[in-house]
């Protein structure tokens, strides 16, 4: 099993885990009904985050923290949902890919969404 090395790793990885996400009715609703994602629009704007996040590429400028405070305003993101999150993202990484980076995003992913979590409730 190789390593995450490059964009084109990304954008499979981003893909595997929307399709969990979206297929899971716990979480699902929360892209197809409180927030309608356009996915052809959505993954490569992950792609952008997460290779700023591994490989230091750059090119993202949103306000993260802010785009899930707005999300948490219209339908409250528990601590449950994130952990869903967590979950199909750590498993998606798992299932595909082993290495170095492999271990760093998801170290990343569980930071974030820790950081995530303190302010949304912070803005309770
Ligand atoms: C309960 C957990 C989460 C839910 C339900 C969720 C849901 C969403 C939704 C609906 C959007 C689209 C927002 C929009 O286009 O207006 C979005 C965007 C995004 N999410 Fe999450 N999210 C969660 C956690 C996370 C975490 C932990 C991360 C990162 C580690 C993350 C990374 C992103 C990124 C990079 C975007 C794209 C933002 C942009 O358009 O610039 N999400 N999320």
């Amino acid at each position: 099993m190789n390593d995450i090395e490059n964009k084109e790793d990304l954008l499979f990885l981003v893909d595997e885990f929307y399709k969990k996400l979206l297929s899971d009715p716990t979480i699902s609703y929360i892209f197809t009904d409180v927030v309608k994602i356009k996915i052809e629009e959505h993954l490569p704007i992950l792609v952008t985050f997460w290779s700023q996040a591994i490989f230091n590429t750059g090119g993202y400028f949103n306000n993260l923290t802010q785009i899930h405070l707005d999300i948490s305003k219209k339908e409250f993101l528990t601590p449950e949902l994130f952990q869903i999150w967590l979950d199909h993202f750590n498993t998606t990484v798992d299932e595909l890919f082993k290495g170095e980076n492999a271990e760093k995003i998801k170290t990343q992913a569980l930071s974030i969404s820790t950081i995530m979590q303190i302010k949304i409730a912070q803005s309770k």
